[in-house]
C-alpha cells in the first residue's frame, strides 16, 4: 500500500525551461513572472472558494450524493445485467473516464453474480444507436439517463428511443428501468421522472455540466462499475483541502495551468497535447480536452472585449501515437506544449521471454519486464522531443487508484478555473455551443423557432 504521505499528484514542467529547449523554454525571469501571478490569483480564488463559489469544489463534500449513488447502483446491479447510461458532453465524458481508469474487471453484485456491463452511449450517429440500442436484452437492462438540463435534444431522443423500447419488451416495467441524474427542480426531465415515478439524482444547480463527475453524472456509472466511490471522492475533496493549505507554488493546479497560458502567450504554442502514458488514463485526457476546449475558448472576455482566448487540447496515447504523432510533434511547427500524463508506478507488470537468443533484434528485449520497454519508450520520445527543441512536462499520478485519480480530476477541474482568470473569460459558460442547438431544433420544427427555420431554409 502507498503510504498516505505520498503525493497523489506531481508536476514537473523542466523541460519548458529555456536550459532544457532553448528559445522556445521559458527564461528563468519568465518562470519568476509566472511565481508572482500565481500567488496573486491564488489569493482572490481561494477566497472565492472558501465562499462556496465553486460548486464543483462544494460537491466533493456532498456524502449524501455519494451514498444515493451508491445506493442506486446496488440496487441496480442487484436486478440487472446490463447499464446504459445515456448522456453527451459533461454527462458522459467524466463518467467514461471514470470507467477507463478504474473500473476492475469484475462488477459488485451484478445479476447472477456476473459483471454488469456499462455502455455510454453519447452520439446520435443512426448506425452506433441502432447497433447499440439493438444489441441489448431489454429485459436485464436499465438505463441511466443523464442530463442536467433536462432537455438536451440528443439524450432525450435516446430516452424516448429507450422508453418505447421497454414499454414493447417489458410492458408496465418502465419505472423501475429508469434512473434519472437531472436538475433537482428544473427542466421537462424532472417533470416527465415526478409522472413516471422514474427514481431520480440530482446534478447541484451550480455544478455545470464539465465539472459535473463527482455528483451523480459520474458517480452513479463508477459505482455501478464496482470502483470504490469513497476512495475516489476522498481523493477529490484531498486536493481540495490542499487547494486551501498547500502553498500556492507547491500546487500543481496552478503551475499546470500557468505552464500552458505562458507556452501560449509568449512561446506561441496554441495546441496543449495531453500525451498519457497510460492506456487507463487515455480517456481522462478525453473529458480534459472537453473541460479546457469549453472552458477557456471564448470570443468575449470578462472585461467584454473580444480576445478568441483558448489553446486547443488534444490528446495522444503513448506508446501508441509514437508512430502517428511523434514525427509531426519532432520536425513539425513548433507550436506544441506536450504534458506526458504518466503513472508512477504501474498496477501490473509482464515478462518479456527469452526467445530468438541469435536475433539481434529481438534478444535485448528477452529477459526485461514490459514496464522497462514502456519506460524507455517514454525516455526516448522525452529525449527526443528536448533535443528538438519541444517543450515538454510531466503530470505524473503515483498510481492510478481511487485516492490519485480522484486527486487528479479535482486538481484538473481547478486547474481550468484558474487559466479562466490568466485568459481573463469565464470558464463556466459556454456561449458558442448555443447556435447549432437552435438551429437543429428548427430544422426539427421546434414550436417557436419558425423564423430560425424559414432563415436557414432560405441560404442551404
Ligand atoms: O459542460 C457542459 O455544460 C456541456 O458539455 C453539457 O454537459 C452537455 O451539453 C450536456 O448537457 P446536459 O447535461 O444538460 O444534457
Amino acid at each position: 500500500m502507498p503510504g498516505i504521505s505520498e503525493k497523489p499528484l506531481a508536476f514537473d514542467p523542466k523541460n519548458a525551461l529555456s536550459e532544457a529547449v532553448g528559445r522556445h523554454g521559458l527564461s528563468g525571469a519568465e518562470a519568476k513572472a509566472m511565481e508572482k501571478r500565481i500567488e496573486k490569483e491564488h489569493a482572490a480564488l481561494i477566497a472565492e472558494r472558501k465562499a462556496g463559489k465553486f460548486g464543483f469544489a462544494n460537491a466533493v463534500h456532498d456524502g449524501a450524493a455519494e451514498e444515493a449513488s451508491v445506493r442506486a447502483a446496488e440496487d441496480i446491479a442487484k436486478e440487472f445485467s446490463d447499464l446504459v447510461v445515456l448522456g453527451i458532453g459533461g454527462s458522459a465524458l467524466g463518467a467514461r473516464a471514470l470507467l477507463s481508469a478504474l473500473a476492475p474487471a469484475a462488477g459488485k453484485g451484478a445479476k447472477s453474480g456476473r459483471k454488469l456491463r456499462i455502455h455510454i452511449v453519447d452520439n446520435v450517429d443512426p448506425d452506433y444507436v441502432s447497433e447499440t440500442f439493438g444489441s441489448l436484452d431489454l429485459r436485464n437492462t436499465a438505463f441511466n439517463v443523464v442530463t442536467k438540463s433536462g432537455s438536451t435534444p440528443e439524450t432525450m431522443a435516446q430516452f424516448l428511443i429507450a422508453c418505447g423500447m421497454i414499454k414493447k419488451a417489458a410492458p408496465g416495467k418502465l419505472a423501475g428501468r429508469i434512473f434519472v441524474t437531472t436538475d433537482p427542480e428544473k427542466g421537462d426531465l424532472r417533470a416527465i421522472s415526478k409522472k413516471e415515478g422514474f427514481r431520480t439524482l440530482p446534478v447541484p444547480p451550480d455544478v455545470g455540466g464539465r465539472y459535473s463527475l463527482f455528483t451523480a453524472v459520474g458517480l452513479l456509472p463508477a459505482a455501478a462499475a464496482g470502483i470504490d466511490v469513497h476512495a475516489l471522492m476522498g481523493g477529490a475533496r484531498e486536493f481540495d483541502r490542499d487547494w486551501i493549505e498547500l502553498k500556492p507554488l507547491e500546487n500543481p493546479a496552478y503551475s499546470f495551468a500557468a505552464s500552458c497560458h505562458a507556452m501560449h502567450s509568449l512561446r506561441s504554442k496554441p495546441v496543449v497535447v495531453l500525451f498519457s502514458y497510460s492506456q487507463k488514463l487515455y480517456d481522462l485526457a478525453d473529458w480534459f480536452r472537453q473541460l479546457w476546449a469549453e472552458s477557456l475558448g471564448k470570443r468575449i472576455a470578462l472585461d467584454g472585449s473580444e480576445v478568441f482566448a483558448g489553446s486547443t487540447p488534444i490528446r495522444a496515447l503513448g506508446t501508441t501515437d509514437q508512430h502517428s504523432q511523434i514525427q509531426l510533434y519532432a520536425e513539425g511547427p513548433n507550436d506544441k506544449f506536450i504534458v506526458f500524463l504518466r503513472v508512477g508506478s504501474p498496477g501490473a507488470d509482464v515478462q518479456i521471454p527469452k526467445l530468438y537468443p541469435e536475433m539481434k533484434s529481438l534478444s535485448y528485449l528477452g529477459g526485461h519486464n514490459i514496464s522497462e520497454l514502456f519506460e524507455a519508450e517514454f525516455i526516448g520520445t522525452e529525449v527526443a522531443l528536448r533535443e528538438a527543441q519541444r517543450p515538454t512536462a510531466r503530470l505524473t499520478l503515483a498510481r492510478v487508484d481511487e485516492r490519485c485519480a480522484g486527486y487528479a480530476f479535482q486538481m484538473l477541474m481547478a486547474s481550468t478555473v484558474f487559466a479562466g482568470r490568466l485568459y481573463n473569460v469565464n470558464p463556466f459558460d459556454q456561449p458558442g455551443v448555443e447556435r447549432g442547438k437552435v438551429v437543429a431544433a428548427a430544422l426539427l420544427g421546434k414550436e417557436g423557432l419558425e423564423k430560425v427555420r424559414k432563415e436557414i431554409e432560405a441560404v442551404r
